[in-house]
C-alpha cells in the first residue's frame, strides 16, 4: 500500500470562477481572531473565498462592491462560522455497547464492566473480527456524518486493535477512509489503550513493542501525526506513558494524553511536563493541574459525552478562566463511554454544565480545538489566509448555537471555499 502525506488528504481543486466566491447577506459572520483570543462578530458581513482560502471577511456592502467579479452566494440572513473542529474521537471500531450503558445505569462501574469482559476489550474483539472493507467504509460514513453536522476537521484515534499489527492495520484503514470523504482528518496513534490478553504476563514487552517498531513504522509511513496514551489506574502508569510519549516526541510526533479521567493520577502534570499538544478528559483534575497546563501551553480537552455517561463532573468556567489554560470541547466519540455523534450538541451540554458563554463555546470547538491539532494557522477561524472551511447554519445568532437541543443543523458546509452539497446522514458515497 502506498501512503500519502499524513496531513493532506486529496481534495480536488476547484477551477475557474467557482474558486472566487462571495458569501453575502449573512445575519452575522463570527470567527476567532487570528490569535484565538476573542470572537469577532461581523454583523451583516460577507466572506470572500479565492482558490480555496479566505481572501477577506468584513462588511457586506463594502465587500460586494469591491469583489464584483466573484460568484455571489446568498446566505439568506443566516449565521456563518468557521467549520467546526472535533479534536478527539475514536471513530474506527465495529459494533456497539448499548448493553453496557444499561449495566452502568443499574450501578455497575466502568472498571467492573471491563474486568468482567466488557469495556475496551469487547470492542477490540468486534473490531478484530470485522473485515477491512467494512471498517474503512464505516469510518468514512461516520466522517460524512460529522461533516453533515458542520465538522470540517476531525481527529481520529486508533486504539481498538491493541495488538501491534492490529494497531498498524487501523492506521492504514484510517488513511484509506480519509481518501473517500472531503473532511480534514488528523490521525492519532493511540498506542497504550489497554493491555491485550496475549501480553497479560508481558507488560513491559508490550510497551516496548508499541514504542519500538509500531512507532517507527508509523513515522516512516506517515500513518499518524500524533501519539496518545491512556494514563489511568485501569490502563497505563505515568512512567509507562512517559516512556512511550518521550520516544514519540524524539521521532517527531506530536503527543497527547488521556489524563485524570477516572482518578487524578498525574496525567495532566505529565502532559505539562512533556509539552503535549493536549491533555484530554481531566474530569478528576484540580485547579493546580489546570494552572500547570496553562503555563505549559497545553490545551485541556473537555469531553462532556464521557463525563455524562460515567456520571462525572466537568470543571466550572470560573476555575478554567483563572487557570490561564485554553480549553477545547470534543465528542470523544467511542462505543463505550461516549456514543456522542454531534460535536455541537456536546458543546451545548458543556456550555450549560460548565457555564461557558456562547463565545467561549465557539472558541472551544474552533480555534482552541485546531490548536489541539496544531493546525490553528490554517483552520478554526475565517481570517485571510485560512482554508475556506465554513458553515452556514439554520439560525441567525451565535447565541443559538449552544441553545437549541438537538443542535442547530448546517444549511451549507464549505470545504476549501467550495459548497459541498449536504448529504443526508443516511447517504452512502458507494453504490
Ligand atoms: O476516551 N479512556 C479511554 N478510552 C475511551 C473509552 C474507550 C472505551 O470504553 O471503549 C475514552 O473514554
Ligand atoms: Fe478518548
Amino acid at each position: 500500500m502506498s501512503l500519502g502525506p499524513a496531513r493532506d488528504p486529496a481534495f480536488r481543486p476547484v477551477a475557474g470562477r467557482a474558486s472566487y466566491l462571495i458569501l453575502h447577506n449573512t445575519s452575522e459572520i463570527v470567527t476567532p481572531d487570528p490569535e484565538g483570543k476573542t470572537i469577532v462578530r461581523h454583523r451583516r458581513g460577507a466572506l470572500v473565498f479565492r482558490d480555496g482560502r479566505v481572501l477577506e471577511v468584513g462588511p457586506g456592502p463594502d465587500l460586494l462592491r469591491r469583489h464584483g467579479e466573484a460568484r455571489p452566494l446568498n446566505a439568506h440572513g443566516r449565521l456563518v462560522t468557521p467549520g467546526l473542529v472535533d479534536c478527539h474521537t475514536h471513530m474506527i471500531f465495529a459494533g456497539h455497547r448499548a448493553d453496557e450503558l444499561q449495566r452502568k445505569l443499574r450501578g455497575e462501574s466502568y472498571a467492573t464492566i471491563a474486568a468482567r469482559g466488557g469495556g475496551i476489550r469487547s470492542t477490540v474483539a468486534a473490531t478484530t473480527e470485522t473485515d477491512e472493507d467494512t471498517l474503512e467504509k464505516s469510518l468514512a460514513t461516520r466522517l460524512e456524518r460529522w461533516r453533515a453536522n458542520g465538522c470540517t476537521t476531525v481527529e481520529v484515534k486508533s486504539g481498538y486493535g491493541l495488538m501491534p499489527a492490529a494497531e498498524t492495520r487501523l492506521l492504514e484503514l484510517m488513511w484509506g477512509a480519509a481518501q473517500r470523504v472531503p473532511v480534514r482528518m488528523h490521525r492519532t496513534a493511540l498506542l497504550l489503550h489497554a493491555l491485550p490478553e496475549e501480553y497479560r504476563e508481558r507488560r513491559d514487552e508490550y510497551r516496548l513493542a508499541m514504542g519500538g517498531s509500531v512507532l517507527t513504522d508509523a513515522r516512516q509511513r506517515q500513518l499518524a501525526s500524533a501519539v496518545d496514551a491512556y494514563c489511568d489506574p485501569v490502563a497505563f502508569r505515568v512512567d509507562e506513558c512517559r516512556a512511550l510519549l518521550s520516544r514519540a516526541r524524539e521521532l517527531g510526533f506530536d503527543v497527547k494524553l488521556h489524563a485524570d479521567q477516572l482518578e487524578r493520577s498525574g496525567g495532566a502534570m505529565l502532559a505539562a511536563e512533556l509539552g503535549a499538544l493536549s491533555a484530554d478528559h481531566l474530569e478528576s483534575s484540580t485547579a493546580e493541574d489546570w494552572r500547570a497546563l496553562g503555563r505549559a501551553g497545553v490545551v485541556g480537552v473537555l469531553l462532556p459525552g464521557a463525563a455524562l455517561t460515567l456520571g462525572q463532573r466537568l470543571p466550572g468556567a470560573a476555575m478554567l478562566r483563572a487557570s490561564g489554560a485554553r480549553w477545547a470541547i470534543a465528542t470523544d466519540f467511542n462505543p463505550g463511554t461516549s456514543p456522542a455523534q454531534s460535536l455541537l450538541e456536546c458543546a451545548a451540554l458543556a456550555s450549560r454544565l460548565c457555564g461557558f458563554s456562547a463565545e467561549e463555546t465557539l472558541l472551544a470547538i474552533t480555534w482552541n480545538a485546531a490548536r489541539a491539532l496544531r493546525v490553528e494557522t490554517e483552520v478554526g477561524h475565517l481570517n485571510p489566509g485560512a482554508w475556506g472551511d465554513a458553515v452556514v447554519w439554520e439560525c441567525e445568532t451565535l447565541e443559538e448555537l449552544p441553545y437549541w437541543l438537538p443542535a442547530v443543523r448546517p444549511d451549507t458546509v464549505f470545504m476549501r471555499g467550495a459548497d459541498l452539497a449536504l448529504p443526508t446522514v443516511e447517504r452512502r458515497v458507494w453504490p
